[in-house]
């Protein structure tokens, strides 16, 4: 759907260079949410803008479901975006305008439908964000939630087949982002939509997300299935923002392992894998004992996971590692 050849930006300010992204290659399935993570400035919000060309490349190509968008003219640009919806963290909604009117706007700046099929249009969109009691309010009389939920309402408004979203829960409380990304996922799978996403929080990737990646200095450092990058992040910042998610010190960690004794391994369980009695069982076949020196179980998306990690004491150790090793988990010797 989404396809980046080599494609570059470089911001000119008072006749200088400022390069916000470094020449990039990126390839984003039709029907996919993709995330974008990385820190303040990394070039998130400029690859997003790049895609519905709010900003304008300096070089590379960018194809939108097989079409060019680089060599667009004004009128071809104006119908593009069309097929590009986007939602924006401070919601960016009309003040002086009623729910229903801020979600009809693009319908009518399109002059394409009667004003009975907008009219019907938006009652269906009101449906669809749970907003149907609030058409005739304005923005100052709904929460945060509500008025994200009116912007997705109107950033759907045109059948797009693609969604922006820059940090759009990131103004959210934890209770309303939950819902709010409840929404883009329902979206996602009911009506098809390719969803990019920015954000900051590791957190809301491992819940909305297929892909993500991970960006640093306008480059992209990490690309890949958010269960292959999440539990076997390989760069340092990705690394950072795994750690920073779980809420683990590494140097803390460090400190407390020292005062344990015996092997120390880190298994990863995906799937049906997590629910497995895998380690009774190679505890009482090899004679180990263990003990739990941190755990977690969750879920990526839809699919469960769970990370152990073990002091192994007593018994045949290598023999127990070999059984880990050959199970369906993931294992990490880290002493
Ligand atoms: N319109 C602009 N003019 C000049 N420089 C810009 C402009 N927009 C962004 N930049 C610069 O480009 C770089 C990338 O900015 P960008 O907004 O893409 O980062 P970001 O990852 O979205 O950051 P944040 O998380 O703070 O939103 C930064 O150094 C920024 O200062
Ligand atoms: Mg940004």
């Amino acid at each position: 759907m989404i396809q980046f050849q080599s494609v570059h930006k470089a911001y000119r300010v008072a006749g200088r260079e400022i390069p916000a992204l470094q020449p990039t290659t990126l390839q984003i399935g039709s029907g996919q949410v993709f995330g974008i993570i990385g820190h303040s400035g990394a070039g998130k919000s400029t690859l997003l803008r790049l895609i519905n060309r709010l900003e304008e490349p300096s070089g590379g190509r960018i194809e939108i479901d097989g079409v060019d968008v680089t060599a667009l003219d004004a009128t071809g640009l104006r119908r593009f975006r069309q097929q590009v919806g986007m939602i924006f963290q401070h919601f960016n909604l009309l003040s002086s305008k009623t729910v229903a009117d801020n979600i009809a706007m693009p319908l009518r700046l399109a002059g394409e439908l009667s004003r009975a099929e907008i009219d019907a249009r938006v009652a269906e969109l009101l449906g669809r964000v749970g907003l149907q009691d609030h058409a005739n309010k304005y923005p100052a009389q709904l929460s945060g939630g509500q008025k994200q939920r009116v912007g997705i309402a109107r950033a759907l408004s045109t059948r797009p087949k693609i969604l922006l979203c820059d940090e759009a829960t990131s103004a959210l409380d934890p209770q309303t982002t939950t819902a709010v990304l409840q929404l883009l996922a329902e979206i996602n799978r009911e009506l098809g939509l390719t969803i990019v996403l920015i954000t900051h929080e590791m957190d809301v990737i491992r819940r909305v997300c297929d892909r993500v990646a991970v960006m640093d200095a306008g480059v992209i450092v990490e690309e890949g299935p958010v269960a292959e990058v999440f539990l076997h992040p390989q760069h340092p910042t990705t690394r950072r923002f795994v750690l920073e998610s779980e809420h683990v010190d590494e140097d803390e960690q460090r400190d407390d392992f020292a005062h344990v004794s015996g092997r120390i391994l880190r298994l990863t369980f995906q799937g049906e894998a997590t629910y497995a009695p895998l380690l009774g069982t190679v505890a009482r076949e090899t004679g180990v004992d263990y003990s739990i020196l941190a755990g977690r179980i969750d879920r990526i998306k839809d699919t469960p996971y769970g990370q152990l990690t073990l002091a192994l004491t007593g018994g045949d150790i290598d023999a127990a590692l070999a059984r880990f090793g050959a199970a369906d988990v993931h294992l990490e010797v880290l002493r």
